[in-house]
């Protein structure tokens, strides 16, 4: 038995009690009352009988049967004049019927009063009904019924009631426990599910993902986010082993070339060529450790970006100004083509990052005598802003994976090209900032597209 349940089957548990109870109470006492009732009006309307016989012949034989008749029966009758001169009696008289015998009688209705109703108290329950002759009252009936049956009645009564709450009680405390069990067993699981995720074990079930009220929305929200978790961690150490094979290349290169350098009589044209490589290898790990530290500042989000609203048309002018000369360099032409004026939202000096890494690619993997383009389209909502080039191309199994960091499609290739994999992850994670999209489209040997869509301001 958890914490929850306990709680919770507690409460439930002092609640229908409470309920139970209530309606015990009112069933118990309702049915007591409506036996009594029954009780007195069976009496009374026994008395009225003798009172109609004897009203009829109200002489020494009528009264002497009516008496016997009592004698017979559970009940008893008492016939008195109307000054209370007691004319004949089924039984003998206890004190408690004297005294009531002995009571004034005044007006009593023609259909009969209780006289005594203490059942609980007394020995015996009494009506009394009027003998009326000639419209005179000359005498009374007066019927007794001894109450140790109507106790009897009522205690097996009580028993019964003992009987029946005893079971519902048990019945409840049963269906509490079931039902307690499940509400709270799959909160447990999933307790324990969390659980396992904070020590690292992603490996989790949880069989409550059917359902589809907000317990089941929960379990999928966990179960999603064990996935994430996992994924992160994968992709953490996927990440931190490229990076280190990624070092480790490099390092590799330097220390076997200044070994080379180190050795004795090598020549001098030999030691500047080991040193240009050293220093090539040394460059491409500070790109490295750049674009990285970069990509950890986007991550942390201490990079804060400084939105302005800008010309996009003159912002890429001015970008395509300062890219034209290295284009030009390899004799590729770079064009730029847009609508109309448009202004957009965005950090200038992170967006310059943003093409100028497109526009490194679109370089590095396009032959002379190419040409790039930068078109800028729109539509109500949004600007597309893309960078396309007839170059190589992407393979389409690699096409998914460009915008992860290290990835690399050729990477022998890229390594005589000194890219390191990290381009396009940063200029995802800035337009991301942005709240745009960037998308990429590509045939293998035809060219390539990079499409960046933002909102329009
Ligand atoms: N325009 C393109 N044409 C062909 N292939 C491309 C193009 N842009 C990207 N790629 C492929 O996607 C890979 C990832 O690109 P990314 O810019 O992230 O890295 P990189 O260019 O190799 O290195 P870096 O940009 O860090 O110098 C590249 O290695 C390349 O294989
Ligand atoms: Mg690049």
């Amino acid at each position: 038995m958890n914490k929850l349940s306990l709680k919770l089957g507690l409460l439930f548990f002092a609640f229908l009690i409470m309920i139970e109870l209530i309606l015990f109470y009112f069933l118990y006492t309702g049915l007591v009352n409506s036996r009594i009732e029954d009780e007195l009006t069976e009496l009374r309307a026994r008395g009225n009988s003798h009172r109609n016989i004897l009203q009829k012949h109200f002489d020494r034989p009528t009264i002497f049967h009516v008496a016997l008749m009592e004698t017979e029966a559970d009940t008893d009758v008492v016939i008195t004049t109307h000054d209370g001169t007691i004319k004949a009696e089924s039984d003998r008289l206890t004190p408690q019927m004297e005294e009531i015998l002995q009571q004034e009688r005044d007006s009593i209705p023609n259909e009969g009063l209780v006289v005594e109703n203490r059942w609980k108290t007394e020995l015996d329950i009494s009506t009394v009904s009027p003998i009326i002759i000639d419209y005179q009252t000359v005498g009374y009936v007066y019927m007794f019924k001894d109450t140790t049956s109507i106790q009897n009645m009522i205690s097996s009564l009580k028993q019964h009631f003992f009987l029946v709450g005893t079971l519902a009680i048990l019945v409840t405390i049963i269906s509490i426990f079931f039902l307690t069990r499940v509400i709270t067993l799959p909160l447990i699981q999933m307790t324990q599910v969390t659980k396992s995720l904070s020590k690292g074990d992603f490996s989790v079930t949880l069989n409550e993902i059917r359902s589809n009220d907000e317990l089941g929305e929960l379990s999928r929200s966990i179960h999603k986010l064990a996935e994430d978790l996992h994924y992160i961690k994968e992709q953490r150490n996927e990440f931190l082993a490229s990076i280190s094979h990624e070092l480790r290349t490099p390092l590799t290169y330097i220390k076997g070339y200044a070994d080379l350098a180190e050795r004795e009589g090598v020549t001098e044209e030999e030691r500047n060529k080991y040193l240009t490589i050293i220093h090539e290898e040394a460059t491409h790990i500070s790109r490295l450790v750049k674009d990285l530290f970069e990509l950890a500042k986007i991550d942390q989000h201490s990079f804060t970006i400084q939105l302005e609203e800008v010309n996009l048309n003159i912002f890429l002018n001015n970008l395509v100004k300062k890219m034209k000369p290295a284009f030009a360099n390899k004799g590729i032409q770079l064009n730029l083509y847009y609508e109309e004026e448009i202004f957009v939202l965005i950090d200038t000096d992170r967006f310059e990052q943003v093409f100028v890494n497109l526009l490194d690619n679109s370089l590095k993997y396009s032959k002379s005598k190419e040409v790039v383009d930068i078109k800028v389209n729109l539509n109500d909502q949004h600007v597309f802003i893309s960078v396309i080039d007839f170059g190589e191309g992407i393979p389409n199994t690699d096409l998914p994976y460009i915008f992860d960091r290290l990835y690399r499609v050729d990477k022998s290739r890229a390594r005589k090209s000194g890219g390191t994999g990290l381009g396009l992850a940063i200029v995802k994670e800035i337009v991301e900032a942005h709240g745009g999209v960037v998308t990429a489209s590509s045939t293998l040997g035809k060219g390539t597209k990079i499409t960046i869509q933002l909102e329009r301001s």
